[in-house]
């Protein structure tokens, strides 16, 4: 059984690789009894800022796993900062041993960080497929693992937080703006996990309320008519959904209505 979340398909198809047995968090989340047990549970999600996505914190913080096998494996782009090390705390908090947690470098799909066409470019050394195999592997055979902390990635985490944008003061601002390009199709309001957007007169109205900047809909939308509000994008021409995963399988993971 494994549980995903995804805003652009790397996760979705990582996840695919470790199990049949595929559950969407956003879905789950809708469940009101959220109590699982099977014999191996695993957890696939991306990396944001260097974390669990909020979203899949408060899936696991708000639900109950019986399980004699739990795994972790978080998708990222360039850096995960030893994510798994530092949420040893996180897990311990929340009463759950971590049998197994490890990372996947796949493409970056961070808009304002990075130009997804030069990111395209780095696809091949990544090696994701091998890397993916290597971990189904290592989940068949129960293998026990928490990827450690390199000296590099600590110490690009710590370098990155010092200079860390303090979101805080831009909850409820506009995040997005929507350009004329839009045509009022509303996959932007089919692909967001919190279900934050709804089509008025025939455009994307967001409530920034519950949105966790998971580019969901920048990425989807077919006319690029959605892009950042207030930072700058290296191309925002360029958009990004895993090319082995289609449009209909994210709606139905994220769609809130
Ligand atoms: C809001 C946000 C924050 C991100 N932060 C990081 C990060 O800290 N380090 C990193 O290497 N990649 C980061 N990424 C890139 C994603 O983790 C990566 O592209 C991931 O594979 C996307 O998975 P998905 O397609 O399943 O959503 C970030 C992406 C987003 C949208």
């Amino acid at each position: 059984m494994i549980f995903y979340f995804t805003s652009t398909g790397n996760s979705l198809y990582a996840a695919k690789h470790f199990d049949n047995e595929l559950y969407s968090i956003p879905q789950e989340m809708k469940k009101e009894n959220r109590h699982y047990k099977v014999d191996r549970i695993g957890i696939v999600c991306p990396l944001f800022e260097f974390d669990l996505p909020v979203l899949v914190k408060d899936f696991i913080l708000n639900s109950e796993f019986e399980t004699e096998y739990f795994y972790i494996v978080m998708t990222y782009g360039m850096h995960h900062g030893g994510c798994a090390a530092r949420n040893a705390e996180f897990f311990e908090k929340a009463g759950l041993h971590i049998d197994y947690f490890n990372t996947v470098k796949m493409l970056d799909n961070a808009l304002p960080v990075f130009d997804i066409e030069e990111q395209r470019k780095l696809d091949p050394e990544k090696k994701v497929d091998e890397h993916l195999a290597m971990i189904r592997a290592d989940l068949d055979e129960r293998k026990r693992y928490i990827q450690p902390a390199s000296k590099e990635e600590v110490d690009f985490y710590e370098g990155y937080m010092a200079h860390a944008i303090d979101y805080s003061a831009s909850i409820n601002k506009p995040r997005y703006k929507v350009s004329d390009k839009c045509i009022g199709c509303g996959i932007c309001t089919r692909v967001c996990p919190k279900g934050c957007i709804r089509i008025k007169d025939g455009r994307p109205a967001y409530d920034y309320s519950n949105c966790f900047g998971c580019m969901s809909c920048i990425h989807a939308c077919p006319q690029k008519a959605i892009g950042y509000a207030a930072l700058q994008e290296k191309n925002p021409d360029a958009r990004y959904r895993n090319p082995n995963i289609q449009l209909s399988e994210i709606i139905l993971a994220n769609h809130q209505n």
